[in-house]
């Protein structure tokens, strides 16, 4: 029989009763509802709203529940609706009227909008944790190579000599962004929507601050019919989580060219990659192209939030049950990603001489050469056209501005002397590159600093 046998007189059909059903997916909520329902409880019977005497025993009637839910003696009901009606029902089925006591004064409204708020706010917590992992591998992997010399690009297309270290820490940085951003979404979304009823509050004098302060939120929500609809936290967790999907989008993408032989600046460990069914020479960087699609299907979840919530009006309407998908479809997703990446990165060779020597092809220090002749008083623009003839006149006679003979350059200007090739030589391009936030070893080092000292590392 359903709750609301009083009001109707039919069974509902069953195919809409699986239909309508949402415990497939929000049973997952289980030990936040019950630890919603402990709160709420507690506040009944300290408002005099229950007796102590029922409150202690719903307390009781609920621990045991999640402890037999917990162990698995106790298994969900596919039937039933959702969660909040499945963990009252069986405590009505283990304490008769005891158990009836404690949906007074509350809704599923304010409980659903109250155990989402809990789940969400253990899983930032967890997905924190993961990105800060990330950090620490990126950090310590960063420290092995300041004086990693590789190709820094635009367009991707050769462009200025950096180092790994300085390429990683870049991803370091949004990550620490994303971390903020975490907090950010953690810090507004904590707030109790529970007291809000079904839309309108509660004539029982119920203390909201209590129950807030019970479940560790900082305040109730001020506005109830606010308190049972509002999902922003939801649509801002999913665009926090797709854009640290977005970071690890790109990230994958630069792993997926340096994995192949175009490239070479890594090679994989034999555990995070993938062999081919037909070609015997293979070796996949599968992990990184499935982070590269399940970014699409994160950007996917965020829109269906925001879609779904769109068109909807004042207070809860069952169009939001749709939430609880999307929004753990990204959460799982995310999680699985950082899981599987971190220790790829963590495990994967750095192919350092490739790099280097991809370095001292493509006339990455042509800018350096042109900054030679400023140095020596010449205008910017007029050294840059010079620079760009010797490059041109290389890329004729097939050598490189290292291998030019002075001649070559002296036919240009007289300022050129034999120091030119120090000068551009990949090794003094990148040391003295020392402008704050570059890529010399010595600003790479402040950079790491801060950076340990922000991650709590240092
Ligand atoms: N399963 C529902 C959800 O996920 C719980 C709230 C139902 N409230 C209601 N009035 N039907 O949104």
């Amino acid at each position: 029989m359903a709750l609301w046998a009083g009001r109707f007189s039919k069974e509902i059909d069953a195919g809409v009763n699986a239909f309508n059903s949402s415990i497939a997916f929000d049973a997952r909520m289980y030990r936040h509802d019950i630890q919603g329902s402990i709160a709420h409880a507690t506040m009944l019977g300290d408002c005099g709203i229950i007796s102590k005497e029922d409150s202690k025993t719903i307390i009781e009637g609920l621990t045991a529940i999640l402890a037999d839910l917990d162990s698995g003696k106790l298994e969900f009901d596919p039937n039933a609706e959702d969660i909040h009606m499945f963990v009252e029902a069986e405590l009505t089925k283990r304490y008769g009227d005891v158990g009836k006591r404690l949906h007074t004064s509350r809704s599923r409204n304010d409980q659903v909008a109250l155990d989402l708020r809990l789940y969400l706010r253990d899983e930032i917590k967890e997905i924190r944790g993961l990105v800060e992992k990330l950090c620490a591998v990126l950090v310590k992997l960063a420290e092995q190579h300041t004086e990693t010399v590789l190709p820094g690009y635009t367009h991707l297309q050769r462009a200025q000599p950096v180092t790994f270290a300085h390429h990683l820490l870049a991803y370091v940085q949004m990550l620490l962004r994303d971390l903020g951003r975490l907090d950010d979404t953690a810090k507004r979304m904590n707030e109790c929507p529970l007291g809000s009823g079904a839309l309108a509050g509660t004539t029982y004098h119920i203390d909201r601050e209590e129950t807030a302060k019970l479940l560790g939120f900082d305040a109730p929500m001020a506005n109830s019919l606010d308190g049972v609809s509002d999902r922003d936290y939801c649509i801002e967790l999913a665009n926090t989580l797709s854009i640290i999907m977005m970071h690890l989008s790109r990230f994958s993408e630069e792993i997926i060219l340096w994995c192949s032989w175009e490239f070479k600046f890594i090679e994989l460990d034999d555990a995070f990659a993938t062999g081919s069914s037909i070609m015997p020479q293979k070796k996949n960087p599968d992990i990184t192209e499935l982070i590269r699609g399940k970014t699409a299907r994160v950007y996917g979840d965020l829109q269906t939030l925001l879609t779904m919530m769109k068109g909807l009006p004042l207070a809860y309407n069952k169009d939001m049950q749709e939430d609880k998908e999307a929004i753990f479809d990204a959460v799982d997703n995310v999680k699985l990603c950082l899981e599987t990446f971190t220790p790829m990165l963590e495990t994967m060779r750095v192919l350092k001489d490739n790099m280097r020597a991809a370095a001292a092809k493509g006339f990455i220090n042509a800018t350096d050469c042109a900054d030679y002749l400023v140095k020596k008083g010449m205008p910017f623009r007029d050294a840059y056209k010079i620079s760009g003839t010797l490059v041109a006149e290389c890329i004729s006679r097939g050598l490189t501005l290292e291998t030019l003979p002075l001649e070559e350059y002296q036919k240009m200007t007289p300022l050129f002397t034999e120091d030119v090739y120090d000068a551009i030589s990949l090794e003094t391009c990148v040391r003295g590159r020392v402008s704050q936030g570059g890529p010399s070893p010595k600003a790479v080092a402040e950079q790491l600093r801060l950076v340990k000292t922000k991650l709590g590392l240092a």
